[in-house]
């Protein structure tokens, strides 16, 4: 339980301001009380407390002791962090494992080359000898967690400035995490929960052979590209197979080629009986990041102050991207990674802020801060202070906030100067600095110049630098920017075209052969080669700028908010006893649950909860790259070929959503049935229903999957990979 000392003992002792409190309660707050269905990360370790009799009461028939257990073999066993920032799941006794084809797309490209283009064609390890190795990429998997609250506050009191209390955390936990990791031998983090309100120590064994065993074409695992993603209806065969190797103890280890495959004590039972529209489910993974306690000025930032200018400035350069990507191949390919990496949060930046606005979110939060000021007034507690101290530093942090965004998305969406912002610390170097410093810098720069250059195309980043710039002059006010873009007006009577020309015209930093000049032979009177250089200076410019007046500002207003934002969450908590709460994604194991549901995005519009093959050909254009289907899949479906995975009306499905709570991080997570099989894998949400990070709505709050019937089906029928299938336990 949590410990609120002092407040709490206030609270029983006045018992006729409490009977009066209670009263309003009971009359005032109890609309904003009842968790919706579907909301909800919730730890796993406390289902059995806080969740099993609801998640019973919406059908699921295993017991919370099936889903984590410290003393049994459980579904945790199954899950897994997938590198630093997806799930994935054990699905065979030797270690198979499933995750997103968005999550394995890193290293399917890596493998990738001209003759062997994997993210093309696809892979298929045949037997195991063909699985490939992964070099850095890790399996974490979770052992137990523990709550260690008591001990990591030890010592610590309210009375203590906020440098003293972080120090204080610290030593704690760096004392805990050293004596836990001596006596288990697993690797041991502690994580703080409800804003630094709890802290949990999890042991996790980190596994670091991972081999690609398979991944479908692109345009099955990621058909629809970035017109369909954050969407729904969806077709997208979003997976990608590993296998994690051991050593012949059993234990995690390098790769080695004399590495066996893992023998997990657990792995998930694959359903094949498909799904029925309010079917229970849940969703097991590791959940980023979500902030659902912030303040309404906060939220009011984020989707109404710093949203706007950047999905604007995004919106640029992807036009831009856009227009040349259409027409050249060439151009497609070298922009495909930098498009999907802008677009992904344009969009989800985009339905976001709808999504606030859509469901009147600020005031929402508004009318519970008036409340909040009330309950505030009769507990007495020092909490008054909180909202308008909130309000002072969030008007405060605006035109920092902005300034920073503008820096980053439009200063750095600049690839000539983002890229000549990587020689910072060659510029560094002096008559003092060692031979050997030197050249462990120019190795390191080396190795980016062929893969920036690889992917460069000159037009496209001298057209977004007049866009970028012109919009950066055109909204932030002249003594809010770097001197870079004042030098426009002194020099260029404010002409961005004359200034970007010159930028491009004189730098080195876009001619792949003068900058392998400047590495060559690098010593300490090069360094002015870069120092003169108009990109370089541009960069200076802007990075002296942040930290002179922006970074310092920001800072301090965040770790004010973070500190004010603890005790908001701890007042919250205080104020509404009998809500059952849930501390916000911070990447540990969670579960959230829910049901197979469509919804209406829009008046007289309704979606179904599932998408079948006969959609993908509604959707195929064999001129849009996204769209075309593989001549393969069209003759599996007029042959009906889907073996045991169509479904009973002789269709194939291929995807589905559900009303999980599920946020970045959820990807690759498997949902899973009533009964603990899985049914699918997590791999999007739908736009409309994005702010759940910020405020879910029950309404639109969809997380999207793609059928497991549908991977089996592309294993198995379309890629000849039975053999996979066969290892798996699958429930006809
Ligand atoms: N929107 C999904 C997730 O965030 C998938 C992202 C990858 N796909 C893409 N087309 N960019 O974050
Ligand atoms: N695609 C996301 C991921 O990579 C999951 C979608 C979401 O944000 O809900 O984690």
């Amino acid at each position: 339980m949590m410990n609120f000392g002092g407040n709490s003992l206030f609270l029983q002792q006045k018992f006729i301001q409490m009977k009066k409190l209670l009263f309003f309660l009971a009359v005032i707050l109890l609309p904003y009380y009842g968790l919706f269905a579907g909301e909800g990360m919730w730890i796993p370790m406390l289902l059995k407390q806080l969740n099993e009799k609801e998640m019973k009461a919406m059908g699921m028939r295993i017991s919370a002791d099936d889903i984590y257990s410290i003393n049994n073999t459980s579904l945790k066993d199954a899950i897994v962090l997938f590198g630093r920032g997806c799930t994935g799941e054990i699905v065979s006794d030797q270690g198979l494992l499933l995750t997103n084809h968005h999550c394995g797309y890193r290293q399917i490209q890596q493998h990738s080359s001209v003759e062997n283009d994997y993210l093309t064609n696809g892979f298929w390890a045949m037997s195991k000898d063909e699985e490939l190795p992964n070099p850095g990429l890790t399996v974490t998997m979770m052992k137990k967690m523990e709550d260690v609250t008591h001990q990591v506050l030890e010592g610590v009191n309210e009375e203590m400035t906020m440098e003293n209390r972080k120090q204080k955390i610290k030593e704690n936990s760096d004392a805990l995490i050293k004596k836990a990791e001596e006596e288990s031998g697993y690797e041991v983090t502690i994580k703080d929960f409800f804003i630094d309100n709890q802290y949990y120590m999890i042991y996790n064994e980190i596994f670091k052979d991972i081999r690609l065993v398979g991944a479908p074409p692109s345009n099955i695992g990621k058909f629809g590209g970035d017109t369909d993603n954050w969407m729904w209806p969806r077709h997208t065969g979003d997976f990608s197979v590993f296998r994690i190797y051991v050593d012949k103890d059993g234990k995690s280890a390098e790769y080695s080629p004399d590495n066996v495959p893992y023998q997990p004590k657990s792995h998930l039972p694959i359903s094949l009986k498909g799904i029925e529209e309010k079917d229970f489910t849940f969703v097991f993974g590791y959940p980023a990041r979500t902030s659902e306690y912030l303040p309404s000025f906060a939220v009011n930032l984020i989707t109404e102050v710093t949203n706007p200018p950047k999905i604007k400035l995004r919106e640029t350069r992807l036009d831009i991207f856009s227009k040349y990507a259409n027409s050249d191949p060439k151009v497609r390919i070298q922009y495909a990674a930098k498009h999907a990496g802008v677009a992904n949060y344009w969009k989800k930046m985009i339905g976001e802020s709808k999504g606030i606005r859509r469901m009147n979110g600020i005031e929402r939060k508004q009318a519970f801060e008036e409340k909040f000021m009330v309950w505030a007034d009769i507990v007495k507690g020092n909490f008054g202070g909180i909202i308008p101290t909130f309000e002072k530093n969030y008007g405060e942090m605006e035109p920092y906030s902005l300034a920073s965004d503008y820096v980053r998305e439009a200063g750095l969406g600049i690839e000539l100067i983002s890229f000549a912002a990587r020689f910072n610390n060659l510029s560094e170097v002096n008559k003092e600095t060692s031979d050997e410093k030197i050249q462990s810098l120019v190795k390191a720069a080396e190795g980016q110049v062929k893969s920036f250059f690889k992917d460069y195309y000159q037009p496209i980043d001298q057209e977004v630098a007049v866009a970028l710039l012109k919009l950066y002059r055109e909204n932030q006010p002249a003594d809010f920017r770097p001197e870079v873009l004042n030098l426009i007006d002194e020099k260029y009577k404010g002409d961005v075209e004359a200034f970007v020309e010159m930028l491009f015209a004189k730098s080195i930093f876009n001619n792949e052969a003068a900058v392998n000049d400047l590495l060559r032979n690098f010593d300490h009177r090069s360094v002015k080669k870069i120092l003169k250089d108009p990109a370089f200076q541009a960069y200076e410019s802007m990075r002296d700028f942040y930290e002179q007046k922006v970074g310092p500002h920001l800072q301090r207003l965040t770790a004010q908010n973070d500190s004010l934002q603890r005790i908001y969450m701890k007042a919250q908590m205080l104020m509404q006893p009998e809500k059952r709460f849930y501390p916000d994604a911070n990447f540990s194991l969670r579960v959230t649950y829910g049901l197979v549901e469509g919804y209406h995005p829009a008046d007289a519009v309704y979606y179904d909860y599932f998408t079948t093959l006969e959609g993908i050909l509604e959707k195929e254009d064999p001129n849009i790259y996204d769209y075309v289907v593989e001549e393969k899949l069209k003759t599996l479906h007029s042959t009906k070929d889907y073996g045991p995975y169509g479904d009973k009306d002789g269709h194939l499905q291929v995807a589905f959503v559900a009303s999980n709570h599920t946020t970045g991080g959820n990807s690759g997570s498997p949902v899973l049935n009533a009964d603990g099989q899985m049914i699918g894998i997590n791999f999007d949400r739908c736009w409309e229903g994005t702010m759940s990070d910020l405020m879910y709505d029950p309404d639109m709050g969809r997380n999207i999957a793609v059928d497991i019937r549908y991977v089996l089906f592309i294993m198995d029928k379309f890629a000849g990979a039975g053999h996979l299938v066969d290892e798996m336990t699958v429930i006809e």
